[in-house]
């Protein structure tokens, strides 16, 4: 089984990504070897007691947490977008107080770095949120890049489009320069799943969300509906869009990417408007840069809905 490292913000769609890889890794698709933590979607400390929450739910508290980036390389992000709410999970009350036993004292950059050296070519990292933890670790140890095996993100955008700024994708936006610092420095294949994948490509229907992912009776779906119950009542799209659990479902099931393009791209950072914004050099050479990046282009929705209801352990699939 391949070995997967998590890196996060959670934040809900997170968690919904997070229930993939903890379904995959107990049914022995893959090794769930860490989930390593960043600031993004709310403060890292919420951050972490999230992800316990959600291993907690999807009975796996043994995985290894690990505590990382608590803000951006350089400029701090004023964290006052309330698409997550407060807590980062959609300011949810919970009875009990999160499991943190598993939260280890390693710091998870100095993990990433560990973990890679230690299963050179063996692990594929998946990032879902801001890329602080990525870039450091690349900083630390000159073979981090060449010595994975593939590379997930979730993040950056491939038409300008922003969901953060008017041009910038929040996971891109929160820390430019680790986006940057990443992009440029790949030495594996790397899959980028952006904010218009989510947008145009990807989009679930709100009657599914409610009556088909959220009417399964198992601990991982009792917790999406909690935290995701103010997205469902505001609706802030027409259609429930989600972005994490694409790079996880992509990592764990290469038939679920129905298309895909090999590209140079790069991150603006600066810029009146464009900070954050990623940059693609559309096979078009105009730069003259070796492509770093597979855009995924389509994916198979069917396949989709299906892992995400495995992902919650429905009865059915
Ligand atoms: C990304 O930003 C966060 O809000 C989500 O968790 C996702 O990682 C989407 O732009
Ligand atoms: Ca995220």
């Amino acid at each position: 089984a391949k070995k997967m490292i998590v890196d996060c913000d959670a934040g809900m769609d997170d968690a919904s990504a997070l229930f993939l890889a903890a379904k995959a890794h107990k049914v022995g698709v893959l090794e769930l070897v860490a989930i390593t933590t960043t600031h993004g979607n709310t403060t890292l400390n919420n951050v972490v007691r999230n992800v316990a929450r959600t291993l907690t739910a999807a009975n796996l508290n043994q995985i290894p947490i690990y505590r990382g980036a608590h803000t951006s390389l350089v400029e701090p992000v004023v964290m006052d977008d309330p698409f997550h709410g407060s807590d980062g999970f959609g300011d949810s009350n919970h009875d009990e107080e999160p499991d943190l036993r598993h939260l280890q004292q390693e710091h998870a950059v100095n993990a990433l770095v560990r973990l890679v050296k230690e299963n050179p070519d063996e692990i594929t990292l998946v990032a879902l949120g801001p890329l602080t933890n990525l870039a450091l670790a690349m900083r630390l140890d000159d073979q981090f890049a060449s010595n994975l095996k593939e590379l997930y993100i979730m993040g950056g955008n491939v038409e300008g489009i922003g969901n953060i700024t008017v041009s910038a994708e929040f996971n891109f936006h929160c820390d430019p320069e680790a986006a940057y610092v990443v992009l440029q420095n790949i030495k594996c294949p790397t899959y980028i799943a952006s904010w218009e994948l989510c947008l145009h490509r990807a989009k679930l229907d709100w009657d599914w969300r409610i009556n088909s992912y959220g009417a399964v009776d198992s601990p991982q779906c009792r917790l999406m509906n909690k935290i995701e119950a103010q997205t469902i009542a505001r609706r802030y799209f027409d259609t429930y869009i989600v972005c994490d659990q694409l790079a996880v479902a992509a990592a764990i099931d290469p038939r679920y990417v129905t298309q895909k393009s090999l590209h140079y791209a790069t991150v603006e950072l600066s810029g009146n408007y464009t900070r954050g914004q990623m940059v693609v050099d559309y096979g078009k050479k105009i730069v003259g840069k070796t492509p770093n990046v597979y855009l995924i282009d389509r994916v198979d929705i069917e396949l989709f809905k299906k892992m995400m209801l495995w992902s919650l352990d429905a009865p059915s699939v």
